[in-house]
């Protein structure tokens, strides 16, 4: 018989307060699947990389934290025994456990789903060898969050939070003028406390975080496509205080292909639209039509900038 999405063990943990990317603002997985950059296997390696230099290294459970619909954990699975895979908005773990069982054919005892958030995990203390939070953390309380993420890694394991932001248009320097035009005017809808809450996390490029020295050592930030400049992680005007400290390492990877591509009019505007709040396309027809004029019927290249924190837990 084949294994049923439902014989995975799932725990629901109702929420208290409004949660970061729902579905009532806009979220879609099914856009969000379509136009988000697929993250490369050199995405991967880098993570798998940085644990192996930790000699004690184990590679039993990875914790796929604000997994959303599972896209990071359908490549964990090939790398670690088992996947823990949690996320608070009701619905979306159970979405994950239909593409990642029924479509993707995982083996349903490697995978545990916990609707649940990041700050209060009903993981065992001690368990996670590396714990991964792509693109979600600035949807929570980042201090309670690396905490419970220390409590559940095992010592020597490791913490990675990643962010990419909006790609930019390269040799088309009138069509990158308007997409940023395009993004003002998103920023300038961004409000409420989730998104002011989110910005100056995103927007520091991740200097904001902060990896307790009691806790955290060997962290290692990097950089890729930021063309050498913070700057670049920046959407608008609320940044966050810049919590790095001495000693933490800084890398640099500049023109990597892996987060380059060339897209077309259409998937700019699918883009757009997998960012919530999202934009009614009609709300911003001109701009749209201007980068179309721009653009010319032709594809152009992009490149996303993405930033990276890794930090090992420390041995007592
Ligand atoms: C943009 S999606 C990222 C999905 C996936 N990790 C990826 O990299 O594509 C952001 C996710 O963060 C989740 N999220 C929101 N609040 C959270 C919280 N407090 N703890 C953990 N995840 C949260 C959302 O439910 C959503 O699935």
């Amino acid at each position: 018989m084949p294994p049923s999405a439902t014989a995975a063990e799932t725990t629901a943990v109702p929420a208290a307060k409004e949660l970061g990317f729902s579905a009532k603002q806009g979220a879609n997985w099914s856009e969000y699947l379509s136009f988000r950059p697929i993250y490369p296997q050199s995405f991967f390696e880098r993570i798998y990389d940085y644990h192996s230099n930790n000699s004690s290294a184990t590679w039993d459970i990875a914790h796929d934290i604000g997994a959303g619909c599972g896209v990071v954990t359908a490549t964990l699975a090939g790398r670690f025994n088992k996947v823990t895979v949690s996320d608070p908005n009701p619905g979306y773990v159970t979405l994950a456990q239909k593409l990642l069982i029924e479509n993707s054919g995982l083996e349903v005892s490697r995978l545990r789903f916990l609707q649940e958030g990041a700050e209060k995990s009903s993981v065992r203390s001690g368990t996670i060898d590396v714990a991964l939070l792509c693109e979600c953390i600035h949807w929570t309380d980042t201090e309670a969050t690396i905490r419970e993420v220390g409590r559940e890694l095992r010592c020597g394991g490791s913490i990675v939070i990643t962010h990419y932001t909006v790609p930019r248009i390269v040799g088309n320097a009138g069509a990158q003028r308007v997409w940023k035009l395009i993004w003002d005017e998103y920023s300038k809808r961004a409000n409420g406390p989730l998104l002011d809450h989110a910005f100056p996390i995103i927007n520091t490029g991740f200097e904001s975080l902060e990896l307790p020295t009691d806790q955290w050592e060997n962290v290692t930030r990097i950089y890729i496509n930021s063309q050498g400049d913070l700057g670049t992680f920046r959407m608008n005007d609320r940044v966050g205080e810049n919590k790095v400290k001495q000693g933490e390492k800084r890398l640099w990877v500049e023109g990597d292909q892996d987060w380059s591509d060339e897209k077309d009019i259409a998937w700019f505007k699918g883009y757009l639209a997998t960012w919530v709040p999202v934009i009614p396309e009609s709300d911003i027809q001109d701009l749209w039509n201007e980068l179309d004029a721009l653009l010319g019927g032709a594809k152009v290249h992009i490149e996303t900038p993405i930033a990276m924190v890794l930090a090992t837990k420390k041995f007592n």
